[in-house]
């Protein structure tokens, strides 16, 4: 496993991967590896012999006052974890490598970046959309691997990559979850054991929409309800958004009649966690 840090290196080292085996998957990631992140590089593994991983905190995606100075960092484990996994290539650039001093060149997928976490995170969007642009453009990936954890992340990168005709296929990987159903995220480290607890609140919420979907519930406005009565009834958690929305456009949904995504985000204390399931009617 090669583990590269500069732009220049990297690309000349996906080429020659690409040349060599026919097909380049590609896994973006911040660090902090975990099981849900590793199922994304085992579905890469599994569609090609040529993997690459990319580590990079991107400072874009973080709006001011969040998380950046303290996101979890652990490269030397994760280099292990990616070494058991047969990944060929490591991408962990410095910022000053992948940014300039002053950068003025953003990729903005307008509309959708502004919905869901894009209102309560001001600019989270176009942070990733640009660093998702640039690693594509230095890595050149024939198929890219992302979770359905961050399914708004999701529906965004599909509709840049479309609209930018960008050559690459993006592959989407189930939720990977704790045995109590909490989602895996690299920012469950920062939670205390009482709100780890707590955080289970939002996969309550969605296997309860589920279930009332399940039983015949139609409305979104009263699965809405209910979920946000399952909140107050859980007050060490501060509730963002619980949101029924189409998959792809991302507008809010009247009524469960053809698929939608089902998405919550809270806050924990500070952490703040997102989950989503998708229901069909
Ligand atoms: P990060 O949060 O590190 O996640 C990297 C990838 O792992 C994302 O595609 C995310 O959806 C996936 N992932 C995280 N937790 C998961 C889980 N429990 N089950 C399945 N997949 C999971 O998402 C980002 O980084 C960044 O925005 C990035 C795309 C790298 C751009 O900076």
């Amino acid at each position: 496993m090669k583990v590269i840090h500069t732009i220049d290196e990297m690309r000349a080292c996906s080429r020659a991967a690409k040349a060599r085996s026919g097909h380049l998957a590609f896994v973006p990631t911040m660090g902090a590896l975990h099981q849900g992140h590793l199922s994304l590089v085992r579905a890469a593994r599994s569609r090609s012999e040529a993997v690459a991983v990319s580590i990079f905190v991107n400072p874009t995606q973080f709006a001011a006052g969040e998380d950046l100075a303290v996101y979890p960092r652990n490269l030397e484990a994760d280099l292990k974890a990616l070494e058991r996994e047969n990944v060929e290539l490591v991408f962990a650039p410095l910022v000053e490598e992948m940014y300039a001093p002053a950068n003025l060149t953003w990729v903005v997928v307008d509309g959708l970046s502004q919905r869901l976490c894009g209102q309560s995170r001001p600019g989270h969007f176009r942070g990733v959309t640009t660093v998702v642009s640039k690693l594509f453009h230095i890595v050149e990936p024939d198929s890219a691997f992302f979770g359905q954890k961050d399914a708004v992340q999701v529906t965004i990168i599909k509709r840049m990559v479309r609209e930018l005709n960008m050559a690459v296929s993006i592959e989407v990987c189930p939720i990977v979850r704790d045995p109590d159903g909490l989602a895996l995220s690299s920012r469950n480290a920062y939670l205390k054991p009482k709100e780890r607890e707590s955080a289970l609140v939002l996969h309550r919420s969605l296997e309860q929409t589920r279930a009332l979907v399940e039983a015949g519930e139609r409305s979104c406005e009263r699965l809405i309800e209910a979920a946000k009565q399952e909140f107050r009834a859980q007050p060490s958690v501060r509730l963002d958004y619980f949101a029924i929305v189409d998959p792809e456009t991302l507008e809010p949904a009247l009524r469960i009649e053809s698929p939608v995504l089902v998405a919550v985000a809270a806050y924990v204390g500070n952490t703040r966690l997102i989950d989503n399931v998708v229901l069909r009617a």
